[in-house]
């Protein structure tokens, strides 16, 4: 390989990991979905004749969040577009990609098949959750996408980091079938998933040696 040629793939590799480290730290702001927050509430969201929002208070990553929901809103659609954690994603929006999946009380749910009236008094986490909050260092599920170069668009990829935060709490000791298995709830367009298991088992080993 010549150098131009072997500096251009470095660049490639570099450009593509300070991507990854970006979505896997906080979030990228892509959406698939055409949602949009309007002045005064959710554009898109189904109409109900007659409802209107209420104010109510949530708890995620740990802190009091106050904010305005209506009663048919989900809490994918309240966390992306009322408190702008854009790390959640959409993807199918019916119970089918994982992309929304979020800790509600430290189990993997999908937040778009959830409403968020029902997630009153639970404790939320979402991937902007997963760093220390003092230190800013990764969780070992984040630092395992690190370390594995996991992902290839990575739009997947909070939905399955959330997903193998869970798998890591219940079983820190994962054969790969285990893994797969803990992870088959989310879906992967590019079809990555033997990287995607690198880093489920990479993350149990991060997380056995913390
Ligand atoms: S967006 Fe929730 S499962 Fe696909
Ligand atoms: S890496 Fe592209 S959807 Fe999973």
């Amino acid at each position: 390989m010549g150098e131009v040629e072997s500096a251009g793939l470095l660049e490639t590799k570099y450009s593509r990991r300070k991507f990854i480290k970006g979505v896997i730290a906080a979030g990228a702001t892509a959406s698939s979905a055409g949602y949009f927050i309007g002045g005064s509430g959710l554009l898109g969201a189904q109409a109900v004749p007659g409802a209107a929002e209420r104010l109510i208070t949530l708890t995620i990553n740990g802190q009091q969040r106050r904010v305005d929901v209506l009663p048919n809103e989900t809490l994918a659609m309240t966390l992306r577009y009322r408190l702008n954690l854009t790390g959640t994603k959409l993807g199918c929006d019916r119970a089918e990609c994982g992309a929304c999946t979020v800790l509600v009380d430290g189990v993997s749910q999908y937040g778009c098949s959830m409403l968020t009236n029902q997630v009153r008094g639970s404790s939320i986490t979402t991937i902007e959750g997963l760093e220390n909050p003092d230190t800013g260092e990764l969780s070992p599920v984040q630092q395992a996408v690190i370390d594995e170069g996991g992902f290839q668009c990575a739009f997947c990829a909070p939905g399955f980091i959330m997903s193998m935060t869970a798998m890591v709490n219940e079983n820190p000791n994962p054969t790969r079938a285990e893994a797969a298995h803990a992870l088959s709830g989310n879906l992967c367009r590019c079809g990555d998933y033997d990287k995607i298991l690198n880093c489920a088992m990479r993350a149990a080993e991060l997380a056995r040696s913390v």
